[in-house]
């Protein structure tokens, strides 16, 4: 072996020793931060403190009704521009898919003609006609019927 390649040696045996003693430390340093016994995580208190912090922000309720009361508030009022915006917009708004836009007289004379049961009808249950589809209830199957009435009134009402 030549003289460099001892040097080389000796540096590669430094650094991979250098390694390994960091290596350890981490090992020691990480088994501290954790802790080597699990009775902090068992106690009862710093369990329940850990859920309060990691707790979701909002909870899906399941209960009946509750959309619907969410969708009606004080007295049983719905709020029909709401549903309009939120779930009906995306097609009366612009025109999408064939739809009779909002504020589009000429759209909904014939249709508001036909009375407002039928009109409803329509929006609730679904409606093939000449210009296109209209999915039921908008598509979005968690909308009482009385929030769909209350849309069509707002739509009917901006269109006439
Ligand atoms: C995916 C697009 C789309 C969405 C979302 C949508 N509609 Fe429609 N709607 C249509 C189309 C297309 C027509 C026209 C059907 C035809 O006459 O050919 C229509 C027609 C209607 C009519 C007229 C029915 C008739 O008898 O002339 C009413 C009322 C109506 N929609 C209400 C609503 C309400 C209320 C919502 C929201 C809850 C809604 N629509 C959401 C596409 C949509």
């Amino acid at each position: 072996m030549s003289q460099q390649d001892s040097a080389f040696f000796r540096t590669l045996i430094i650094v991979l020793g250098a390694l390994f003693v960091f290596f350890i430390i981490i090992i020691i340093a990480a088994l501290y931060v954790v802790g080597d016994d699990d009775t902090a995580s068992n106690d009862p208190r710093i369990q329940a403190k850990v859920m309060a912090q990691i707790e979701p922000v909002g909870q899906v309720n399941t209960e009946a009704g509750a959309t619907m009361a969410s969708a009606a508030p004080a007295g049983g009022a719905v709020d029909g521009a709401g549903t309009y915006q939120s779930a009906c917009f995306a097609c009366h708004g612009t025109g999408a898919a064939g739809a009779p836009k909002v504020g589009d007289k000429a759209a909904w004379a014939d249709r508001i003609k036909q009375g407002n049961d039928t009109l409803y009808e329509h929006a609730i249950k679904g409606f093939q006609g000449k210009a296109g589809f209209m999915p039921a209830k908008g598509g979005n199957a968690g909308l009482s019927d009385a929030a769909v009435k209350a849309a069509v009134d707002h739509m009917v009402s901006n269109s006439q």
